[in-house]
């Protein structure tokens, strides 16, 4: 089954995929992993997404849709994967749908993480990263066990460029602008749960579960 996670920078998508990915056994497709990943590597597809990124900006959808199709395609995916982060507009959800259907395939449920607007900046402003493995910390909410160092894979934990306040900012308002509206198209295509994302992590994880029947 093909689970689409949305929400808002900061909603907690990331941290909830793990739970989510495991239960479910599908593996997590982050757009924003994917071009984390390259810019690590430093492929030129990594520093066309970072001069997007840096400015709070969406990468161009020609180049996010070609991505998302040829993972799909893998063997992993054949079952199903939990997509965090995309669709980001209404042509990725477009193409989303006519590319799954194409292949036999269909968006099993939308889970749509809610969250008041004045909780993202402190959530993203104050959450660092693992460069290892991707992991997410809070300094104040979910801090590592040993201040910078990841907890599941020792990696250093940082600060991603894209958090810094003015940066977050840009964010939301990108979101507003071009996501929020994806919302709207994908209700009448199917299931769509809206999940109350400001309780607890642990809170929220259980809201997930429930609404996917496991
Ligand atoms: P991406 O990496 O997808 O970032 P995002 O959507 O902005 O979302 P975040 O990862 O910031 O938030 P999240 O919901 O995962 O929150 P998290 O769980 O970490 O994209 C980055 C960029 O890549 C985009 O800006 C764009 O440029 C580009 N991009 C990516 N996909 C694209 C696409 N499809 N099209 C075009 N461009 C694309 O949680 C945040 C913090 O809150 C953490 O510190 C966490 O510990 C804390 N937290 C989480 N849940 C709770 C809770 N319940 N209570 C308290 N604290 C919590
Ligand atoms: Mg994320
Ligand atoms: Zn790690």
């Amino acid at each position: 089954m093909d689970v689409i996670l949305f929400g808002p920078p900061g909603a907690g998508k990331g941290t909830q995929a793990a739970a989510v990915c495991e239960a479910l056994s599908i593996p997590h497709v982050s757009t924003g992993d994917i071009f984390r990943r390259h810019l690590k590597e430093g492929t030129p597809l990594g520093l066309l997404a970072k001069s997007f990124m840096d400015k709070g900006e969406l990468v161009p959808d020609s180049v996010v849709c070609d991505i998302v199709a040829s993972r799909l395609a893998e063997a992993d995916c054949q079952g199903g994967a939990l997509l965090d982060g995309f669709p980001r507009t209404v042509a990725q959800a477009e193409m989303l749908y006519s590319w799954l259907d194409g292949q036999g395939r269909e968006i099993g449920t939308v889970i749509n993480l809610q969250v008041e607007g004045s909780m993202l900046v402190p959530r993203l402003s104050g959450r660092r990263t693992c460069l290892g493995c991707g992991a997410t910390f809070h300094v104040s909410h979910n801090p590592p066990k040993k201040l910078g160092v990841c907890d599941r894979c020792s990696g250093d934990v940082v600060q991603r460029n894209d958090d810094l306040e003015e940066t977050v900012r840009l964010r939301l308002y990108t979101y507003e602008r071009e996501t929020a509206p994806v919302l709207a198209w994908l209700k009448p295509k199917g299931t769509v749960y809206t999940i109350d994302g400001s309780k607890s992590i642990a809170q929220v994880q259980l809201a997930i579960l429930g609404a996917l029947g496991i």
